[in-house]
């Protein structure tokens, strides 16, 4: 009787069903990611409807449509949930000196494909370099941050920020006054991972070196001033209700016509070249959760050798850590091979963002070297038959006396952290077969 209920409902209306389905801990966690703010207030409303002043080339006067405005400028969506003006990744908080606003985890982990938003899509227009200085500069502060926080509009040096926060940290989570030295860099530019791919992992994060179950890990955001152990440890049983809704959720489909035949030939391609890394799929899929030895996938290698042995032993000393049975991280390896459901929408790919569609995944010889795109997620900025973001190539290095603003929206594969070498699997398939891949890939 329940399950016909269910089914009834599911006609009716599709998308309340997965909101029912969802077993409590994950309702509650979505509700938790959803609504409430984490990190104390940083930045009022007055600075969210004044920051146009600092944008580049000088307005005049406020842009009309300004929330439209403000999430092009710095690659924000629109929020499919209650969230006010705000768009996704920034939120209200409230805090010791009343309302205000701060960030939260889909800054990142929210992204738009074909005009919708998803929360889970790695955010791959975010000039989040931008918008930190911008941001800090409505405070009346020069804005200038202690680290780099992207060199490459749509890539984040988020392993880095990670590196940053515990640099002030003793291992009981108390500030330090001074700061360790775990030999922070700029250069380990990230793309972000979909959270859809979680729940089929059993380690995580590029290199694979953390439990994929870890709690306490995905609170590293958290480690702002105002956060200290107490807020963890009250915190950690939410974060494991998150950690539940991730786990539920799905890859999007594909949302133009696949030829079938096609995908099926691609099939036995891929099961044959791709499937001993990345798993089958449909039903009964299976993934074997490998870490490709670095020399062996040839990808950039910064973000492998990029964290400290010593950030290492003290990540394993400290709070994090002592998690119960999925605390401690190991020693790179090299590359997760990770899963590919909804490879489709998660442009651009490895782990360094340096590729901007699957035919240039699959032929290493075809990748672009120097590239600029819209950072517009519409119909318009995606690339239907190579399976990505369209790019417009360039010639050279962006002008060093344009602003930094402008730079970033130039990925070189030739800076360090951005290079688009490896994986060359594809290489040795004919044109004909990287089609027929592609268009499997489509059914992921
Ligand atoms: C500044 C951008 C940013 C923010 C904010 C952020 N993340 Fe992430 N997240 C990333 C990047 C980049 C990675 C990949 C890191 C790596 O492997 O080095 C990642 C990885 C992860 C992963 C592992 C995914 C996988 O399959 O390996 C989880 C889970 C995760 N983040 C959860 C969260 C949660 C929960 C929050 C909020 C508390 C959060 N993140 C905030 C950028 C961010
Ligand atoms: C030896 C193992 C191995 C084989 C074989 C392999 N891959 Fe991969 N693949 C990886 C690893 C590891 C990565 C991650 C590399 C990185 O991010 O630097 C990856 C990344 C990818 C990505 C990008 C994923 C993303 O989210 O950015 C795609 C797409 C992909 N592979 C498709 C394929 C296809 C199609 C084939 C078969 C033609 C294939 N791979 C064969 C190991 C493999």
């Amino acid at each position: 009787m329940r399950h016909f209920g269910v089914a009834l409902v599911a006609l009716i209306f599709p998308s309340l069903v997965s909101a029912n389905d969802l077993d409590e801990a994950a309702k509650r966690g979505r509700d938790a990611l959803l609504t409430r703010a984490f990190n104390p207030p940083v930045w009022s409303m007055f600075g969210y409807d004044s920051v146009w002043k600092y944008w580049q080339p000088a307005l005049k006067e406020a842009p009309k449509e300004y929330d439209e405005s403000l999430r092009e400028h710095y690659g924000f969506h629109a929020a499919p949930y209650e969230n006010g003006r705000l768009p996704m990744g920034l939120r209200e908080s409230r805090g010791f000196f009343g309302k205000g606003i701060t960030t939260d985890c889909m800054l990142c982990h929210a992204g738009s494909i074909m005009g919708k938003s998803y929360v889970g899509l790695g955010n791959a227009s975010l000039d989040v370099h931008a918008f930190f200085e911008d941001f800090n500069r409505t405070l009346g502060t020069s804005g200038r941050l202690p680290f780099t926080f992207s060199n490459a509009r749509g890539t984040s040096e988020a392993a880095g920020m990670a590196v940053y926060l515990l640099e002030h940290r003793e291992p009981d989570l108390k500030l330090r006054f001074k700061k360790h030295d775990f030999g922070l860099r700029d250069d380990l530019c990230e793309d972000v991972p979909a959270w859809w791919l979680l729940k089929k992992k059993k380690t995580m994060y590029y290199t694979g070196t953390s439990h994929a179950r870890s709690v306490r890990s995905i609170m590293q955001f958290m480690l702002v001033p105002g956060n200290g152990l107490a807020q963890f440890e009250k915190e950690e049983a939410t974060f494991a209700d998150i950690q539940a809704y991730l786990l539920s959720l799905e890859a999007p489909k594909y949302l133009f016509p696949i030829d079938k035949n096609l995908a099926e030939t691609g099939q036995k391609i891929f099961n044959n070249t791709c499937a001993r890394c990345h798993g089958t799929y449909g039903e009964k899929w299976t993934y074997p959760n490998k870490i490709i030895p670095i020399d062996e996938i040839g990808t950039d290698r910064n973000r492998f050798d990029g964290l400290s042995r010593s950030l290492g032993e003290f990540y394993n000393k400290s709070w994090f850590g002592q998690e119960k049975e999925y605390g401690p991280v190991s020693e790179p390896k090299g590359y997760q091979a990770p899963p590919l459901d909804g490879i489709w929408a998660t442009a651009p790919y490895f782990h360094n963002g340096s590729v901007p569609t699957l035919a240039g995944v699959l032929n290493s010889k075809s990748r672009p070297k120097i590239f600029t795109r819209s950072f517009k997620t519409d119909e318009e900025a995606y690339d239907k038959v190579n399976i990505g973001w369209k790019v417009q190539i360039l010639d050279n290095a962006p002008d060093q006396t344009l602003p930094a603003y402008e730079r970033r929206k130039t990925y070189d594969t030739t800076q360090p952290g951005r290079s688009n070498q490896g994986h060359t699997f594809g290489d040795d398939l004919t044109d004909e077969q990287r089609r027929a891949v592609i268009e499997y890939l489509k059914t992921l």
